[in-house]
Order: C-alpha cells, then sequence, then structure tokens
C-alpha cells in the first residue's frame, strides 16, 4: 500500500509494487526520505531488480513525471490495471475456464502443428489468447487455477504451455506488474517450449533417465527456438526472453547461452522457476505428479546457484501452501480439491470435498469452509496417495 504526499504529489512505495515507467524521486531510509542523485524513471524491469538486491524496501515515486498510463497523477491504486468485473457465480467462471482451456490447446495445438511444417508463428492469436488469460485471471482467478491443475498424461507439451503461462501471469500479477507486462509474460510462456515440437518425440517422452547423448538432444529445443524465435515478427522481447531463458541458471551453468546473473533479468528467472515447478507437479506417462509442497522443496534446494531465492520464496507465497486445485486431506479423513482461495488465509481456503481415505468410499460432495468449521487441513497429497480419479470433481 502506498502513503502519499500530497502537496507534492510523491508516493512512499514498496519496492515490490515498483512498475516499469515509474519514476523514482527518493529512497527511504530509516523512515526518512533521502533524495538520489540518479533520480529518474524506472526504464527496465533490471532496474527494479537491482533495487531488490540493494536491500532498499521503499521508494518515492513523483506520480506527475512517470509515465501518465500508469495513472499516478490520482493514486497508485488507480494505476492497477482497470478490468471490470462482471457479477459472476463459480459455476460460470469455471465454464468459462474450462472453455478457455479448450480454446488455448486449439490454438497452440494449431500453432505447434505448423511451425513442425516449417511456417512462421504469427503473434496475434496469441495476443487475443493472452488477454482472454489475464482477463480470467482478473475475474476468478480460482476458476482457472482448478481447472488448469487438470492434467492429462498425453498432452503435456499442450497443458505445460498453457499451465506456464498462466503462472506466469499469476506469479506477474502477484508482484504487481502492470498489464501490458503481464500479456508479454503470458505470450513467453505459451510459446516457451515451442522448439520440442522439433525434437524427437520418443526422446522428449522416454520414461527414465536420459543418455547424456539424449539429453544434448533435448537440449536443442532451445536452439530451435532461437531459430523460430527470429522468424516471429511482433514478438516482443520480453516474450522472447520468457521462451530463451527458461533453461538458463544463475551461476551460467544454463543453456542455450550460459548466462549468468544479471544477465537473467527478473522475467527471465521467473520463467525458469515457474517451469520447474510445473514440470514437476505435472503427470507425465512416465511418472505420477508431485504435491506443490515437495516441489517447493525442490525449488528451495535449487536455490541460490541455480533459482532467485528471493523470487522463489515470492512465488511460493503467491502460489500459497496449499495450491487452488491441489488435493488436501482434511482432519475428519475426508479428501476434497483446494477449491477458493481468495481473501483468506493459505491455511482456510474452502475445500470441496468427495471422498473420505478413512472409509474408502466416496462421501457427498460438500464445499466445507475452513474458516467456519471444527476441521482443518491435515496435509496436501498427490493425487496419486489417492486410488480413484478426482477428474469429475473439478
Ligand atoms: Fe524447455
Amino acid at each position: 500500500m502506498a502513503d502519499s504526499s500530497e502537496s507534492v504529489r510523491l508516493l512512499k512505495i514498496p519496492v515490490a509494487e515498483l512498475k516499469v515507467g515509474m519514476f523514482v524521486e527518493a529512497i527511504d531510509k530509516n523512515t526518512s526520505k533521502v533524495n538520489i542523485a540518479n533520480a529518474g524513471q524506472i526504464r527496465s524491469t533490471e532496474a527494479i531488480l537491482k533495487l531488490h538486491k540493494s536491500q532498499i524496501t521503499h521508494v518515492w515515486v513523483n506520480g506527475e513525471r512517470s509515465s501518465p498510463d500508469l495513472g499516478l497523477g490520482r493514486s497508485v491504486i488507480d494505476a492497477k490495471p482497470v478490468i471490470k468485473k462482471r457479477p459472476v457465480d463459480r459455476e460460470t467462471t469455471q465454464k468459462q475456464a474450462k472453455e478457455l482451456m479448450v480454446e488455448a490447446k486449439d490454438l497452440i495445438h494449431k500453432v505447434l502443428s505448423e511451425t513442425f511444417e516449417g511456417k512462421a508463428v504469427e503473434v496475434q492469436p496469441f495476443e487475443a489468447l493472452a488477454d482472454n488469460m489475464i482477463e480470467s485471471v482478473m475475474l476468478d482467478a480460482d476458476a482457472l487455477k482448478c481447472v488448469s491443475a487438470l492434467r492429462s498424461k498425453d498432452a503435456y507439451l499442450l497443458e505445460h504451455s498453457i499451465n506456464v503461462a498462466f503462472l506466469l501471469v499469476t506469479f506477474g500479477r502477484y508482484l504487481d506488474f502492470d498489464t501490458d507486462m503481464l500479456r508479454q509474460l503470458a505470450i513467453g510462456g505459451i510459446l516457451h517450449d515451442i522448439g520440442k515440437i522439433k525434437v524427437d518425440s520418443q526422446v522428449l517422452n522416454k520414461p527414465g533417465k536420459l543418455t547424456a547423448e539424449e539429453y544434448e538432444h533435448v537440449k536443442l529445443h532451445q536452439t530451435y527456438a532461437v531459430e523460430i524465435m527470429s522468424q516471429t515478427k511482433g514478438l516482443s522481447q520480453i516474450s522472447k526472453d520468457i521462451s530463451l531463458m527458461h533453461h538458463e541458471k544463475l551461476d551460467g551453468n544454463g543453456y542455450p547461452r550460459g548466462l549468468k546473473g544479471d544477465e537473467i533479468p527478473i522475467h527471465g528467472r521467473m520463467s525458469c522457476i515457474v517451469d520447474i515447478f510445473d514440470a514437476l507437479t505435472a503427470t507425465r506417462c512416465y511418472k505420477e505428479a508431485m504435491s506443490p509442497a515437495a516441489a517447493f522443496k525442490i525449488l528451495i534446494s535449487l536455490t541460490p546457484f541455480h533459482l532467485d531465492q528471493k523470487l522463489v520464496y515470492e512465488f511460493i507465497r503467491c502460489v500459497g501452501v496449499y495450491p487452488v486445485g491441489s488435493l488436501v486431506q482434511l482432519s475428519d479423513g475426508r479428501v476434497g480439491i483446494v477449491w477458493a482461495a481468495k481473501g483468506r488465509d493459505a491455511l482456510h481456503p474452502k475445500v470441496k470435498c468427495f471422498y473420505s481415505i478413512k472409509n474408502k468410499c466416496y462421501t457427498k460432495v460438500e464445499i466445507v469452509d475452513l474458516l467456519r468449521s471444527s476441521f482443518n487441513i491435515e496435509k496436501g497429497i498427490s493425487p496419486r496417495s489417492l486410488d480413484i480419479d478426482p477428474t469429475p470433481f473439478y
């Protein structure tokens, strides 16, 4: 939340809420305002990350000298992307989210086939899809989270592409990025693994560990991505970065370019985190899905040499200990899908219960509001620990 000084229209805002285009006039030191010699407009997300790293928690922004489209002439709150909210029920948003998933899969499927045939990628349809995705997240993020948690074993590339895009939008929104940035993140996420279409699918879907030679072959998807991106007109640098940086590592041991430290901007770092998280929590033909909690442990273990530690913790806070769409066991032995988390603390979502682990049988389907119930969440569980299929309850 921003403090403001009306007379000079200076706004004290947390660095986490800084946006490209804001004019930083001073930093906040021991709760007093200290003017800086290099005052100026934030031109890139790298500049924001630098402020993050320099331990500065708040800065003073001159609203009138900031980019006019941020609307800071009025207030920071007004500057947030405005998408009109219609009063809609969950059944409707869930249905819309399912339709969006079908639309996204169809579009990506079409583009993957065209890329396979050597045709250039058209950006325009992805812009429209990205806007629908952002609107859906703004309208009812819980519905989309729930629908995207539903995974099939045979559509990994499609679902992974959509989920990476969706997770980037969710994470970007959590970090208070503007709508234009969210759109670029979404497009980058949708296209991030497009190079895989040119990789041998038998190697790509091989159950078990890859040989050194096979691993080198899979890595080629990023070389192909460079070619595809260079032929794609109208794709922003940020969207390209998402695709070309999601396998880079902070210590320089990633690929395709072996970028190091500051060479990887914040959106590139976000793409690495999101890509790994989604891969771990997905069901594949050769592996079961990991629970979000187990995936978080792995993400943390990859810091700081591979992933950005601060961003990993932000991501965990953003997704939550019990993400919407994941399965949990309640203290009475019932199992359910985390159904709604908006406006609640992490431990008290609404849970859609449908099964009893204790009695090994289905129960009456019931939405349990943990803020009003004597039950609590005992633990998060992975779908593999159930001997039934939860799909019909999504
Ligand atoms: Fe990849």
